[in-house]
């Protein structure tokens, strides 16, 4: 892609991206080429069922990555927290009367009780914790406020302790929260950071969120959202209809990427000059490693949407994905909102029963495959080979 000019407005840096994008998915579109890793790679099936595996990526991914818990716009006012604990340890992300966001354990300092209880990254206004069992109170910057029957802990070292912090930072709209270590996200970005700025995230408002269960495992569930080789085969009544099946742009920017499929419609416009096509919004499916998938699309020119796609695994054979439609900038009146829940329930839909129930279906039948039985993902599912290198890197075994 060009690069981004960090002195046009962010508007104007996603629209040089829209046009940039739209011109490579012209000619992708045009000549039915798609983007293309060197040659096929085989994959040993333990990469998907292993244990160790499994336990490996648990601790090098899911606790010592940072990890998407929600959007700015989650919790918006002081006072505001929410839930994260898809990824193991319940964990309180909350905004505290100085807006920042800070995040600790969800976990009273006296004997263990959780404070918060809910749906994950539901919004709950909470200026203070009270914790159910003895009504030890915190506040949002996880001060130890009230505690009850306090002559029978004075003097002890651990009698009056503040909540246990988790590293969370709030970058560009986007909240990130890392269980163990202190978070480089810097570092963890690179340069995706720029592609993640110009979304403007920070404006998007939650419309509907809920989750999908998978008994596969996580990582082959998320290989459904890095190729559009499946779309007329495993989509003929919805996405195979609109987009071309196993054309694609590749945009990798370190661990991370970006995808982007063309619709039909636009091997048309390669008959047409490019002052005739025309305006697309900017759009894509952004995957931010280790689990996250970010996808931008449009209704209609000017009407777009933001999906959020987080996955945890629950087991080596068992995942929950938390999904959540966002209207970037805010919902503007009633018809907006309803379009954007409908956005919602149509995906929800197509990812529950045909994506997540075909990995069900295959992940099973892998199982049950011999055990010198390898998966092969060929060039043009690049971006999953990719994938599944770099978390190999991460976890320091080799594939
Ligand atoms: S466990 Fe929280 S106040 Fe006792
Ligand atoms: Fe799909």
């Amino acid at each position: 892609m060009a690069d981004i000019d960090p002195g046009l407005s962010l508007a104007a840096q996603r629209s040089r991206a829209a046009a940039d994008m739209l011109r490579r998915m012209v000619a992708h579109a045009a000549s039915r080429e798609t983007d293309r890793a060197d040659g096929a790679l085989a994959l040993s099936r333990d990469v998907y069922t292993s244990p160790n595996r499994f336990a490996a990526e648990r601790e090098a991914l899911f606790h010592r990555m940072p990890l998407v818990a929600g959007f700015s716009q989650d919790v918006p006012n002081h006072g505001d927290v929410m839930l994260f604990e898809a990824a193991g340890p319940s964990i309180i992300v909350g905004r505290g009367k100085d807006g920042e966001i800070r995040a600790f354990r969800n976990m009273c300092t006296h004997r263990a009780a959780k404070l918060l209880l809910g749906e994950e990254a539901a919004c709950q206004r909470k200026p203070r914790l009270t914790c159910p069992f003895h009504a030890w109170t915190f506040d949002l910057e996880g001060k130890l406020i009230a505690q009850p029957g306090k002559a029978g802990f004075e003097g002890h070292p651990e009698g009056a302790r503040n909540l246990l912090p988790v590293s969370a930072v709030e970058w560009n709209g986007i909240i990130f929260v890392q269980i163990e270590g202190e978070m480089d996200l810097e570092a963890h970005l690179g340069d995706f950071a720029p592609v993640l700025a110009m979304m403007e995230l920070g404006t998007a408002e939650p419309v509907k969120r809920g989750h999908i269960d998978c008994a596969a495992n996580w990582k082959y569930a998320l290989d459904t959202y890095g190729e559009g080789y499946h779309f007329a085969s495993l989509h003929p009544n919805n996405i195979g209809i609109t987009h071309l099946s196993d054309v694609a742009l590749f945009d990798p920017f370190g661990r991370h990427h970006r995808v982007s499929f063309p619709t039909k419609a636009m091997a048309a416009l390669a008959e047409l000059d490019y002052d005739q096509w025309p305006v697309t919004d900017y759009n894509g499916v952004h995957f931010l490693f280790p689990n996250t998938v970010i996808f931008v699309g449009a209704v209609e020119p000017g009407k777009t949407f933001v999906q959020l796609f987080r996955l945890f695994p629950s087991d080596v054979g068992q995942m929950r994905c938390q999904f959540a439609i966002y209207a970037p900038g805010g919902v503007r009146d009633a018809a907006h909102r309803a379009e954007t829940e409908m956005g919602y329930d149509l995906t929800e839909q197509v990812v529950r029963t045909e994506d997540y129930a075909q990995s069900e279906q295959s992940f099973a039948n892998l199982l049950a495959a011999p055990a010198d039985f390898n998966v092969v993902l060929g060039s043009n599912e690049i971006a999953l080979q990719r994938l599944h290198r770099n978390i190999a890197d991460a976890i320091g075994m080799p594939l």
